[in-house]
């Protein structure tokens, strides 16, 4: 059975309340949520004060997805805001052990994403220490893009690694997941579906979300 993260990027922000509200209700699992600075990716999203409010009403884990420079500065903030899982990007960690220990230190679980052309094998030496790999399968900075196909052997090549490994590590995948490509996903090998435009342009979220928990 899927994991079910929506993406509250593409949730209407003027109905935050009652976004939040569709999600806590639904069969959702983690409210994913996306932190972007305009100098790692080419647009600017949320910050603390969204995620704090967000968390303060959440009945279910904040995936907080930080798409920024520099992370290792906000990760006692993020925490503070609420966050259960902070996910940094490994082509912005210049000390990528140092930061996991840093998140796992502040009580949170740690996640990596790698954009669409970062080789899984760059994880290698930090899989046994994580608990998510968030792949990136659009590159990152804008919800409602398509899906990157290539991103499927990618999956298929973690899993295969992660269960030779015996780890508990969850491959979480971003971008571009919809109702026709969910299952060839999963079949590939991840363990959490991350979907914003799929859910929240849909007329009913809540059975867009059963039908992805089904998968
Ligand atoms: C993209 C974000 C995604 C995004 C997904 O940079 O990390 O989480 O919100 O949106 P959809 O599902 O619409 O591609
Ligand atoms: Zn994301």
């Amino acid at each position: 059975m899927a994991i079910v993260a929506p993406s509250l990027l593409a949730s209407n922000f003027l109905r935050l309340d009652e976004e939040c509200k569709m999600v806590n209700e639904s069969e959702a699992d983690w409210f994913h949520l996306d932190v972007m600075d305009g100098r790692f990716v080419p647009n600017i999203s949320f910050g603390l004060p969204v995620i704090e409010k967000i968390a303060s009403v959440a009945n279910k884990p904040c995936d907080v997805h930080l798409m920024i420079e520099e992370p290792e500065k906000y990760a006692v903030d993020f925490r503070n805001a609420g966050a259960d899982h902070l996910t940094v990007h490994l082509e912005t960690c210049k000390h990528l052990h140092r930061n996991i220990e840093q998140i796992k230190s502040l009580g949170m679980k740690a996640g990596v994403a790698i954009n669409p052309a970062t080789p899984v094998e760059l994880l290698q030496d930090v899989l046994h220490e994580i608990d998510i790999v968030c792949m990136m399968s659009v590159n990152p900075g804008f919800g409602g893009q398509k899906f990157i196909p290539h991103s499927l052997e990618k999956i298929r090549k973690l899993r295969k690694r992660i269960d030779q490994l015996e780890l508990n590590c969850l491959i979480e995948v971003d971008g571009g997941v919809n109702l026709e490509n969910a299952k060839i996903i999963m079949d590939a090998g991840a363990h959490v579906l991350v979907a914003g435009n799929t859910v929240f342009s849909s007329p009913d979220p809540k059975a867009v979300i059963r039908q992805l928990k089904k998968l």
